[in-house]
């Protein structure tokens, strides 16, 4: 039996922010569900102020002692949960993840990560799970490749163990000043051309370096990461080390985003019994104070307000696109100049556009289920699991053609009668084709049979995990 590690900084339903928190709280329980009793999958991150009571209360203490990280020595508690079929486990420590608040982008976050990666190598013994693949995820987990094989192998306990490392996003690579080496992450001056990278330690390079394995969120992205374009500085580490460089497509969790059981939308539907759906409509609309309307379109961004999601294609157009017969609804927060932007949008469109600055899982689904049309103009995406979700909540999506996006969206078209394609997309990072794309999407809308038809296919493409919990196993396997 081959038993896996995933180490990352957040997994729904525990504790997220993003995306992340998505793929380490479904894809264990899918790797384990398809390779059934040949694989132990389970997950270790920090027991943070936000993991709730309930389930602190049915977490069971393993594991109480110290670690030393360069000068320091910490406490650390590792309590064990079973969920959904898997072994979480938690490294307490109030001091680094006992905050109120957001659960990184600390002044400390360095010493809070190393910490972590600390912790869990030198817990692995005691909680009695050496795995035989360490997979961690992100620059916060990229300490413990290092750790392993740095200070780790030399221990025969950990002579065997394998190391995957998984981009889920390359612009955040943990970059820190080069002084700090040997007091905070504790290694000595003999790493310096391990660690360092343009003058900073970059974490993220070195794990690259130090892992068996790295695979990214998609394979477009994959292969992006290779060009400046969009390596954010790492594209000669990349090319170096392609060798080993994998692009696996996320998926989505079909029990926590399915339309047809989700207790938190209006009203339940599917793609065989769409009509529904409108109900979900006329409920946001009532519930925003806005006209209640079948007959207008509703198109939708949920995002991050940041620049690489595409908003500076998005702010040029908002307002020509508002004069035609349209409902606009943005959720996201993010940079102020963006947030800004959206209240004014709002304030210039009352009886059209609600731009709700903030973030919510609960609104995001009740948005997903009442929007026709699903914008993600993004200038870079690893992966992107909101053109999944929203398709699978019957919303078109209209896409650029980068990482993810291009390839879970494919552009439609019509030929003899057959649709082709599960969305709209367009390829320069240009407003204009934004703009196109989206008047093209309402067109398609306002023609009945066709939306119709599109809707459904839509709803039934598969964002499930299924292939891609086959190709992590694949990828696992090639390391042996
Ligand atoms: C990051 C990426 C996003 C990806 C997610 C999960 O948030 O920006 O594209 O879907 O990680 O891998």
């Amino acid at each position: 039996m081959r038993r896996i590690l995933f180490v990352g900084a957040e997994a729904l339903p525990f504790a997220a922010t993003g995306g992340l928190g998505d793929v380490l709280g479904s894809l264990p329980a899918e790797i384990q569900k398809y390779a059934g009793d040949q694989v132990d999958v389970r997950v270790i991150m920090p027991l943070y102020r936000a993991v709730s009571d309930a389930y602190r209360e049915k977490m069971e203490t393993i594991y109480e002692s110290s670690v030393k990280l360069s000068w320091r020595e910490v406490y650390v508690g590792i309590r064990k949960l079973e969920h959904n079929g898997i072994t979480y486990y938690f490294v307490d420590n109030e001091q680094y993840f006992g905050r109120e608040g957001k659960l990184y982008g600390h002044f400390d976050d360095g010493e809070r990560f190393a910490y972590f990666c600390e912790a869990v190598l030198s817990c692995l013994p005691y909680i009695d799970f050496i795995p035989d693949v360490l997979h961690a995820h992100d620059w916060q987990a990229a300490l413990a490749v290092i750790y392993l094989k740095v200070k780790y192998k030399k221990d025969w306990r950990y002579g065997r163990v394998k190391s995957v490392f998984t981009i889920h996003n390359i612009e955040y690579q943990g970059k820190y000043d080069p002084y700090i080496l040997g007091s905070l992450f504790g290694l000595g001056n003999e790493y310096l051309p391990l660690m360092c990278y343009d003058g900073c330690i970059n974490l993220m390079k070195a794990a690259i370096e130090c892992c068996d394995m790295v695979s990214t969120v998609s394979p477009t992205y994959a292969a992006e990461i290779k060009s400046p374009t969009f390596s954010h500085g790492l594209h000669h580490e990349l090319i170096k080390e392609q060798n080993k460089l994998r692009g696996i497509l996320n998926g989505i969790d079909y029990d926590l985003y399915n339309p047809e059981t989700d207790p938190i939308i209006a009203a339940n539907y599917s793609a065989k019994a769409p009509a529904k759906k409108a109900a979900n409509k006329k409920a946001l609309q009532e519930a925003l104070a806005l006209p209640v309307r079948e007959d207008v379109p509703m198109i939708a961004l949920i995002s991050r307000l940041v620049a690489h999601k595409g908003l500076d294609l998005f702010t040029p157009i908002a307002d020509k696109l508002l004069e035609q017969d349209i409902q606009l609804i943005v959720l996201g927060m993010g940079d102020e100049k963006y947030e800004d932007f959206m209240h004014g949008l709002e304030g210039r469109h009352r009886d059209k556009a609600r731009c709700l600055v903030l973030y919510n899982r609960d609104m995001s689904k009740k948005i997903y289920a009442a929007c026709d049309i699903f914008l993600m103009p993004s200038k870079s995406e690893p992966c992107g699991l909101s053109q999944m979700i929203a398709s699978r909540y019957g919303a078109i999506p209209v896409v650029r053609e980068t990482g993810g996006l291009f390839d879970s969206i494919k552009p439609y078209y019509e030929e003899n009668g057959e649709i082709y394609g599960n969305g709209f997309t367009f390829a320069n990072y240009y407003s204009g084709e934004l703009f196109e794309r989206t008047c093209a999407a309402i067109g398609l809308w306002h023609d009945k049979a066709k939306r119709k038809k599109l809707v459904t296919k839509i709803m039934k493409t598969d964002f499930s995990w299924g292939a891609s919990a086959q190709k992590y196993m694949q990828m696992y396997d090639e390391l042996f």
